[in-house]
C-alpha cells in the first residue's frame, strides 16, 4: 500500500498507532496529526510543546523531524527528546517507510473529498 493523500496519511497513523496500543492523547501535543490543517501539519510546528519544531519539511524525510522522532534520531535520541512514541513501543521500519515515502513525494494533499 502507498499513501496518497492526507486523508490517507491521517488514517494511516490512526489504524497503526491504534494497532500498537499507543494512545497519544495524553501527550504534550496531543495528536497533531489528527487535529491540524494540511498546510498546518505540512508547514508548521509541532503544537503544545515548548521548543519551536518544525513537524516535517516536504520532499525530505530524513530530514523532517517526524520521520526522525519515529526513528529515534536527531532530537530524539533522549536529549532534549525520546524516540516517539514516548516509551514504546514504536512501529516498524515498513511502517515508519510508508510514511517517508508520502513525504519524499512532496506530502501529496489528495483529494479531500475521498478518504
Ligand atoms: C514530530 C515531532 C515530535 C515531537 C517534537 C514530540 C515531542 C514530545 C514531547 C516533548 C513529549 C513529552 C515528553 C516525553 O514523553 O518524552 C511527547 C510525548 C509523547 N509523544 Fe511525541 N513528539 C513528536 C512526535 C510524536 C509522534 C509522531 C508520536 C506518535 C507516533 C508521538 C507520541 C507521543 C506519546 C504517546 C507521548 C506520551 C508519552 C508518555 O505519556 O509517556 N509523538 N512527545
Amino acid at each position: 500500500m502507498s499513501i496518497s493523500s492526507y486523508k490517507e496519511f491521517q488514517s494511516f497513523m490512526s489504524e497503526t498507532l491504534a494497532a500498537m496500543g499507543v494512545d497519544a492523547e495524553f501527550a504534550p501535543h496531543e495528536e497533531f496529526w489528527s487535529s491540524l490543517t494540511y498546510s498546518e501539519f505540512t508547514q508548521g510546528n509541532v503544537p503544545g510543546i515548548a521548543r519551536a519544531v518544525r513537524i516535517l519539511i516536504p520532499g525530505d524525510s530524513a530530514g523532517s523531524a517526524l520521520i526522525q522522532s519515529l526513528k529515534g534520531e536527531g532530537i530524539f535520541t533522549g536529549a532534549p527528546f525520546r524516540r516517539m512514541p514516548g516509551g514504546g513501543p514504536f512501529m516498524t521500519d515498513d511502517q515508519i517507510g510508508e510514511i517517508a515515502a508520502w513525504i519524499d513525494a512532496g506530502c501529496p494533499e489528495g483529494d479531500a473529498a475521498v478518504s
